[in-house]
């Protein structure tokens, strides 16, 4: 299975293909920020991609509106809520990320 792995926290973990990135970020008890559950609205887990881009799913319409919306936006931007796995490694860096470790 690919590996997705989660910068600044520099946790490894093992994704299905086809998985969100925000599914992957909460089965392993990464506590990413996700107000509006998934639904592309809110914004809060936007993230960085640094290495992979292509293998995830490629950004659609409703991800890409809400980016346009958002603060700090740049190429290597996604909603991990929209983020899907593809079968090649990640590496992401959470945002605004408070983890309390
Ligand atoms: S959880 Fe709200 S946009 Fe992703």
């Amino acid at each position: 299975m690919p590996i997705l792995t989660v910068m600044p926290l520099n946790k490894a973990v093992e994704v299905q293909a086809g998985t969100t990135l925000l599914q992957a970020l909460l089965s392993a008890s990464i506590l990413a920020p996700h107000k509006c559950e998934g639904q592309a609205k809110c914004g809060t887990c936007h993230l960085f991609v640094h290495d992979g881009r292509k293998t995830l799913v490629r950004i659609q319409k409703l991800e890409n509106d809400k980016l346009d919306t958002l603060v700090g936006v740049g190429s290597k931007s996604r909603l991990a809520c929209q983020a899907v796995m593809g079968n090649e490694n990640v590496t992401i860096e959470l945002l605004g990320f408070s983890s309390g470790f």
